[in-house]
């Protein structure tokens, strides 16, 4: 396989053809934005780890019966990946409250939901990621009833593997965020799963170790990925 033109560049990765029309080369780069693009830092590695952080995420779904775009490593920041149309539609389960349910709701970052919630968001930076609802998708026609309908049943799939994986290892998946596409009529898992894009503590000291560490300027931020990675048993030699 080869790689041939960008077709895309995003806060974090950038997307390549390939001389097959059903792969792309997702290559992740070191640059961390927060706040829709407004905050934006290269931090050295940061590259590298996602990408083996993904591909190791990527391959435990996968392994669980979750569809995913992920095909292989072809290098330190590089994966080839099927290439998905993309609903502009993200994903997200909260286990624990932090973030904007905690501004929106005025309620305590770390109070344990159950049953987790789950919102939609509008991948639109220029509106700053606004929340919707079924009925708003619908009506736009970002998606249909029935990927609405998969694409939940399988984020909620992925919360039960992911939320033991780390759970085992020490650590709370407090939420994440997941975006998906279709792949010859099938809903398939696309983007990444990262550090970038969930929240992770640790289970004793609730210590922040995801991009919150970035979002609030708290230091340590690819230390943190690493530990996460290292405890999940993820090699970054
Ligand atoms: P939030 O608390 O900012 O709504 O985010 C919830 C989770 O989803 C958090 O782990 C970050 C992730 N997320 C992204 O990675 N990108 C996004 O655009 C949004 C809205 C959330
Ligand atoms: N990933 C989004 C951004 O870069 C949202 C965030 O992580 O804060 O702006």
């Amino acid at each position: 396989m080869e790689k041939r033109e960008q077709l895309y560049s995003g806060k974090a990765k950038s997307v390549y053809t390939t001389d097959d029309a059903d792969v792309m080369v997702l290559e992740f780069r070191d640059d961390t934005s927060a706040f829709d693009g407004k905050k934006v830092e290269q931090l050295d590695r940061k590259g590298m780890v996602n990408n083996k952080f993904n591909a190791f995420v990527m391959q435990k779904l996968e392994a669980a019966g979750i569809p995913t775009h992920f095909i292989k490593l072809l290098s330190d920041t590089e994966s080839a990946v099927k290439r998905l149309e993309m609903i502009p539609i993200e994903c997200v389960v909260r286990n624990v409250a932090a973030g904007s349910i905690c501004r929106r709701y005025g309620v305590q970052e770390g109070m344990d939901l159950n049953p987790p919630t789950f919102e939609f968001f509008l991948k639109n930076d220029a509106l700053g990621d606004p929340m919707v609802n079924e009925y708003h998708i619908d009506s736009f026609g970002w998606a249909t009833a029935d990927q609405v309908a998969r694409a939940k049943e399988l984020t909620f799939a992925a919360n039960d593997v992911l939320k033991a994986m780390f759970d085992q290892a020490g650590m709370v998946l407090v939420d994440y965020k997941l975006e998906f596409g279709m792949y010859k009529g099938e809903l398939v898992l696309g983007d990444e799963f990262s550090p970038d894009g969930c929240r992770i503590w640790d289970k004793e000291t609730r210590k922040k170790l995801d991009k919150d560490r970035f979002r609030q300027g708290l230091g340590g931020v690819i230390e943190a990925y690493e530990e996460v990675g290292r405890r999940l048993g993820i090699s970054f030699d």
